[in-house]
């Protein structure tokens, strides 16, 4: 059958589903606990951040209140043992792995030539290793398996473009190799069904990007080279990252999702 009666909303559903999302203390990991506990997903979320976070603690309630399962492992995902111990400690409790939103990072901006290798690599291990060993320790999960799965990487409009006027070409080189590593593990895991997609934000209102606090006169440099002339909210990344964790992106793998209010075009 060409065409599937499926309902189309029924294709985004994650009913039954088990999912890991990292980086979900807050902006956009939580936005996207959210949109995946609506959805039907049981969801661990990690991050660096002590359980008694006040954004941890309110990102297992809400998912909960879907009716949902939550639990909560804190993981510093730079480090390989910490990664796989967490990944097998969501496997014990879940029983599979399904979906894997790898969303954690950091960001730092430093004029290249005042850089300490010590800085470079504090970004390049939070922003692209950490991504290799989620990646890598899913996969492994994903492919032992046998039932495929999905991997979405958080890239950013900063690995296609250099923002300005801001210093940061660590940020911006390790978020281009997000992009790249996607791609891929698109090609290497198609095999076992695993689909490996990105998702690129643009400028978002979370609290890596505190617009409360951003000085005016670089606010208003962000706004006036966004074609929409505003930043986006966390609410405004769900939806699209729903899209590639579901059977509604059943043919999408190796793609880039830019969702930037237009600043990429200019
Ligand atoms: N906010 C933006 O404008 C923007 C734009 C493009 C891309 N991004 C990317 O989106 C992702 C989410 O960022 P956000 O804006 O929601 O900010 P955020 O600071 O709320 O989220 C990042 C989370 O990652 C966690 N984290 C960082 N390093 C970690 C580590 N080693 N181990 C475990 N957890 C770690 C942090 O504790 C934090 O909770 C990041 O990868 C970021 O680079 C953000």
């Amino acid at each position: 059958m060409i065409i599937s009666k499926k309902s189309v909303l029924d294709k985004f559903s994650l009913k039954g589903k088990k999912a890991v999302i990292t980086g979900g203390a807050g902006g956009m990991g939580s936005a996207c606990a959210y949109a995946f506990a609506e959805a039907g997903a049981d969801i661990a979320v990690f991050d660096v951040k002590p359980e008694d976070d006040p954004g941890i603690r309110e990102v297992l309630r809400q998912i909960e209140s879907y009716g949902r399962q939550a639990f909560y492992i804190c993981v510093d995902l730079t480090e390989e043992s910490e990664v796989i111990t967490a990944f097998n400690k969501t496997l014990e409790k879940f029983g599979e792995i399904n979906i894997v939103f790898s969303n954690a990072g950091v960001a730092q901006q430093i004029a290249c030539e005042d850089m300490e290798l010590s800085e470079w690599h504090r970004v390049i291990s939070n922003d692209l290793d950490s991504m290799f060993l989620v990646a890598r320790t899913a996969g492994r999960i994903m492919i032992k398996a046998g039932q495929g799965g999905v991997i979405i990487n958080t890239g950013s409009m900063s690995g296609d473009i250099v923002n300005f006027p801001q210093p940061q070409a660590a940020y911006n080189a390790a978020k281009a190799g997000v992009i790249h590593l996607t791609k891929s593990l698109a090609c290497e895991w198609a095999v076992h069904n695993i689909r490996v997609n990105c998702i690129s934000p643009g400028y978002i209102h979370s609290p890596m990007m505190p617009v409360e606090v951003i000085p005016e006169d670089l606010m208003k440099i962000f706004y006036d080279r966004t074609p929409m002339k505003r930043v986006g909210v966390p609410d405004e990344i769900a939806p699209a990252v729903l899209y590639l964790a579901s059977d509604a992106s059943s043919f999408t793998t190796g793609a880039e999702i830019v969702i930037d209010g237009g600043y990429c075009c200019w």
